[in-house]
């Protein structure tokens, strides 16, 4: 292949250089099981529809003339905004359990990953995404401790968005299941208005996480050339079988070597 047939941004000089493990020794490892990624597509789509739907109930973005039973959109948008709130509570109950079920990087102590070491390499990866330098990049086959971060957190504000939500849903029926169950929600955020104001401020946590995420899940596959997008489908993501990692030993985990020939976007450097 010629420098003219590659694409455009393979072609930049600084690119050439930094583009790393074009070609190579790969290991393909298993990683993610099936709850974990039925869980996540559920709720990544009732998000989406959450917010989509929970936008429209706030401001409706267009009005219809008549009888609001004759046509009952608001109704219909609330309707759709509580039942993608069941599947993502769905979601969340697989999420849980695997927790418990899932391997170590998708049990509960992978959520809180402040160790010392662990600390450093958020900051090498703060350092590597603002200066778009991959070398520097500390290598993980799970999740990189600033990712895992940001999913926790994102783990903490749907529980917020999820009790906050089934709060307001509660008021429709005084004294039933889910106004007794949720009863100190307002109780403790000082009144409904409030639970209101922190449902309504928490929903924007979504757009920014989303385009950060898809961003940042297109840049690893990108650059490192493992797979991280197609394995939130297949479970198994690529690594190299030359480098060393932070969180496990290649040798631990059922893991398949996987040579490639030379990738074709890959100019040798000049
Ligand atoms: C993370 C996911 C969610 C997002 C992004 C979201 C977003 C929103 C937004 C933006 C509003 C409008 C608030 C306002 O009036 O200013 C809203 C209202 C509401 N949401 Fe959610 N929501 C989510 C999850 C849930 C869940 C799980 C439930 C549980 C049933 C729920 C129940 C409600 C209720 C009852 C209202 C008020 C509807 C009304 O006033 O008619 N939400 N939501």
């Amino acid at each position: 292949m010629t420098t003219d047939q590659v694409k455009p941004l393979a072609r930049l000089p600084w690119f050439q250089v930094r583009l790393p493990r074009a070609r190579g020794d790969f290991t393909w490892i298993y990683l993610w099981g099936a709850p974990l990624r039925v869980s996540h597509w559920v709720a990544a789509l009732s998000l989406v529809a959450l917010f989509g739907t929970g936008i429209f109930i706030s401001q409706p973005l267009w009005v219809t003339s008549g009888e609001a039973s004759s046509h009952f959109l608001m109704g219909r948008f609330r309707f759709a905004h509580f039942l993608a709130g069941t599947f993502l509570v769905m979601a969340g109950i697989i999420r849980v359990y695997w927790l418990f079920a899932g391997n170590e990087f998708e049990r509960w102590p992978a959520l809180w990953p402040f160790t010392r070491r662990n600390i450093r390499a958020m900051f090498l990866m703060l350092k590597s995404y603002a200066t778009i330098d991959p070398k520097i990049q500390p290598h993980f086959v799970g999740h990189n401790p600033l990712a895992q971060v940001a999913y926790s957190s994102i783990y903490v504000g749907t529980t917020i968005m999820i009790c906050t939500g089934f709060a307001m849903y509660g008021q429709s029926n005084p004294g039933g299941f889910f106004y007794t169950a949720f009863a100190w929600v307002p109780a403790i955020l000082g009144g409904l208005q409030n639970v209101r104001v922190v449902h309504h401020l928490f929903s924007w946590l979504y757009p920014i996480f989303f385009s950060i995420h898809i961003y940042l899940v297109i840049r690893s596959d990108y650059l490192e050339r493992g797979g991280v997008v197609s394995s939130m489908f297949t479970g198994g993501t690529y690594v190299s079988s030359h480098d060393e990692f932070e969180d496990c030993d290649l040798g631990d985990h059922p893991s398949v070597p996987w040579h490639t020939g030379e990738h074709p976007t890959w100019v040798k450097p000049q």
